[in-house]
C-alpha cells in the first residue's frame, strides 16, 4: 500500500509537468481526487488495515490528498493566468500600432481621366462614350477615311470578322454623337482603344484615349486654340508650354499635332523627348466638312474642333513614368503610389 502511495506521489509530479491547458488540468483533478480517483482507492484501503498502522497510513493519504490539491489548484492558477495577460493585451494595449485597413483606391489613368474630365467639364463639355466594338462605318468612312487607307488594314486595326473591329480610335463616339444631337454640341469621350502593336514600353494593344468634339456657329481654331492651351495649363502646369505643328487627319482640315514643353526636362532636352524639348500629347483640328456631311450637319452653318490625346501618354509624362506595361501588371507596389 505503501508502494502504491508513493508511485501517485511521484506521478503527480510528472503529470503537472506535462499538463499545459485548463482542460488538462481538470483532468488531472478527477484522476487523482474523482469519486474513482487514486486518493479514493486509498482512503478505501483504510478501514481495511490493522489499528496500529491505519493511523499512520491514513495520515500519510491526507497529506498527499492535500499535496495533489495544492499542486493541482496551483496549476489552474498559473494556466488561467497565463491565458488572460495574452487576451487583455490584445484588447487593451493602446500603446500598439494598430492595423490599417487597406483602402483601394482609382487606377493611375481612371485618376487622369477623372481629372481630364473635370478641366472640361469646367469648360462646359459632357462626357459621352461609345462601344469599344465597332463597325468600319464608325471608325473609318463616317470619319473620312478612304477604304485604302493604310490604317484600315489589319496590321493597324484589330478586325473580328468583316466589318466588326475593335474601335482604333475614339473618334467614333464624334459620329455617334452627332447622329443623335443638333448643335451646339461639346462633348468628351473618354475610352479604350485597340491597335495591333507589339507591346514594350511605349506601346500596347490596348490604350486609352479621350476625345474631344466641339461643334457650333462661328467656332474657329483659335477657339481650339484657347481650349486646349487652357486644359494644358491647368493639367500640367502655369509653366508648361504648348506648341503646334501641322499635321494631317482625314477627318480634321486643318489638322495639328499638339506638343507641350517637356514636363521632365523642363525643356531643356532628354530621353523623354528625344532631346527636343517637345513632346507630342494629342491630334486636333477643326472638323472636316465631310464629317459633317456624314452626320447631316449644314457645313455652311456650323464648325468645329476635335481632338483626341493618349490617356497613358500623358500620365506618364505627368508622373515621370517610363514604361507603359506598369499600367496592366497589377502591381500594388507601382499602383498604390499614385
Ligand atoms: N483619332 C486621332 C488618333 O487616334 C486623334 C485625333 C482626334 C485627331 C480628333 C484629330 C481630331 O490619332
Amino acid at each position: 500500500m505503501l508502494e502504491k502511495l508513493e508511485g501517485a506521489k511521484k506521478n503527480l509530479q510528472s503529470d503537472t509537468k506535462a499538463i499545459n491547458t485548463l482542460e488538462g488540468a481538470e483532468q488531472l483533478k478527477i484522476k487523482y481526487l474523482g469519486r474513482k480517483g487514486i486518493i479514493n482507492d486509498l482512503m478505501k484501503v483504510i478501514p481495511t488495515l490493522s489499528a496500529e498502522k491505519r493511523a499512520a497510513f491514513g495520515q500519510q493519504v491526507n497529506s498527499l490528498k492535500i499535496e495533489i490539491t495544492n499542486s493541482i489548484e496551483e496549476l489552474i492558477k498559473r494556466l488561467s493566468t497565463e491565458a488572460v495577460p495574452k487576451a487583455k493585451t490584445e484588447i487593451f494595449d493602446v500603446t500598439l500600432p494598430g492595423k490599417r485597413p487597406f483602402i483601394g483606391k482609382s487606377h493611375p489613368l481612371t485618376q487622369t481621366i477623372d481629372d481630364v474630365t473635370e478641366v472640361f467639364a469646367r469648360l462646359g463639355f459632357d462626357v459621352a462614350y461609345g462601344p469599344e466594338v465597332e463597325s468600319e462605318y464608325y471608325n473609318f468612312e463616317a470619319l473620312n477615311i478612304p477604304p485604302d487607307h493604310p490604317s484600315r488594314t489589319d496590321f493597324d486595326t484589330f478586325y473580328i470578322k468583316d466589318d466588326v473591329i475593335l474601335r482604333s480610335q475614339t473618334s467614333t463616339v464624334q459620329i455617334r454623337i452627332m447622329e443623335r444631337q443638333k448643335p451646339p454640341i461639346r462633348i468628351i469621350a473618354p475610352g479604350r482603344v485597340y491597335r495591333p502593336d507589339t507591346v514594350d514600353a511605349r506601346h500596347s494593344f490596348m490604350f486609352h484615349q479621350v476625345e474631344g468634339l466641339l461643334v457650333d456657329e462661328g467656332v474657329s481654331f483659335a477657339d481650339l486654340k484657347g481650349v486646349l492651351n487652357q486644359f494644358i495649363k491647368t493639367y500640367f502646369g502655369q509653366n508648361i508650354q504648348m506648341r503646334l505643328r501641322p499635321s494631317f487627319f482625314p477627318f480634321t482640315e486643318p489638322s495639328a499635332e499638339v506638343d507641350i514643353s517637356c514636363s521632365i526636362c523642363g525643356g531643356k532636352g532628354c530621353s523623354v523627348c528625344s532631346y527636343s524639348g517637345w513632346v507630342e500629347i494629342l491630334g486636333a483640328g477643326m472638323v472636316d466638312p465631310n464629317v459633317f456631311k456624314s452626320v447631316h450637319y449644314d457645313a455652311e452653318k456650323y464648325t468645329g474642333f476635335a481632338f483626341g490625346m493618349g490617356v497613358e501618354r500623358i500620365t506618364m509624362l505627368k508622373h515621370g513614368i517610363s514604361d507603359i506595361r506598369l499600367f496592366y501588371e497589377n502591381d500594388i507596389r507601382f499602383l498604390s503610389q499614385f
